[in-house]
């Protein structure tokens, strides 16, 4: 690829407040690599496509833990809830044991499902493509929560801070 210019008067710090403005929930990426679970927080996770069932994140490429995962070529995303602000801390911490005190149990095809979470999905890898400092993931679903899982409220990311939905703002 051919080097990309700058584009002027284009600030990336302040980009990265105006991007900010874009709410969204935040999941925990993860699988089990040689015995051991790996994951690490991510807030880029969306969906793609019903037929076939597709879903996407995006990874940095100073990830340690995606390159990791790559090779097993599976990983669960665990959509947090609520009052879950405290693993999505720890499992954005490069390094350290992101698994103390989380309790976890397996999917069909051995992914962490990590407990009292609103939603997850057991994935296989689809597709990759380069997206400047990220990567793009594409993955493909195999197995996802029950409907009866989904009882919990989410964890959101907004201007940077975690927020909860107030139950009162609901309609439509
Ligand atoms: C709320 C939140 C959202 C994040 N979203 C992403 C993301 O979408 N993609 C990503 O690569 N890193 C994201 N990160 C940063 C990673 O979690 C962090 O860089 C990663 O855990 C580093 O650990 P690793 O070296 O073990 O991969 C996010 C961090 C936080 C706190």
């Amino acid at each position: 690829m051919s080097a990309i210019e700058p584009v002027p008067g284009l600030d990336a710090r302040v980009l990265r407040d105006a991007l900010g403005h874009y709410a969204s929930g935040v999941t925990i990426v993860a699988a089990v690599v040689d015995g051991e679970p790996a994951g690490f927080t991510c807030q880029s996770f969306y969906s793609v496509s019903l037929d076939p069932p597709l879903v996407s994140f995006s990874v940095m490429r100073t990830s340690t833990t995606y390159p990791r995962i790559r090779p097993g070529g599976r990983f669960s995303i665990n959509v947090l809830s609520r009052d879950q602000h405290d693993i999505s801390s720890q499992f954005a911490r490069s390094g350290t044991d992101k698994w103390a005190g989380v309790d976890w149990s397996p999917t069909d095809a051995g992914n962490p499902v990590i407990a009292d979470t609103l939603m997850w999905l057991d994935c296989e890898l689809w597709a990759e493509h380069e997206a400047g400092d990220h990567l793009i993931v594409i993955g493909r679903v195999l197995q996802h929560s029950p409907a009866e899982w989904h009882s919990r409220d989410p964890l959101l990311f907004f201007k940077g801070k975690y927020r909860h939905l107030r139950d009162a703002d609901e309609w439509g």
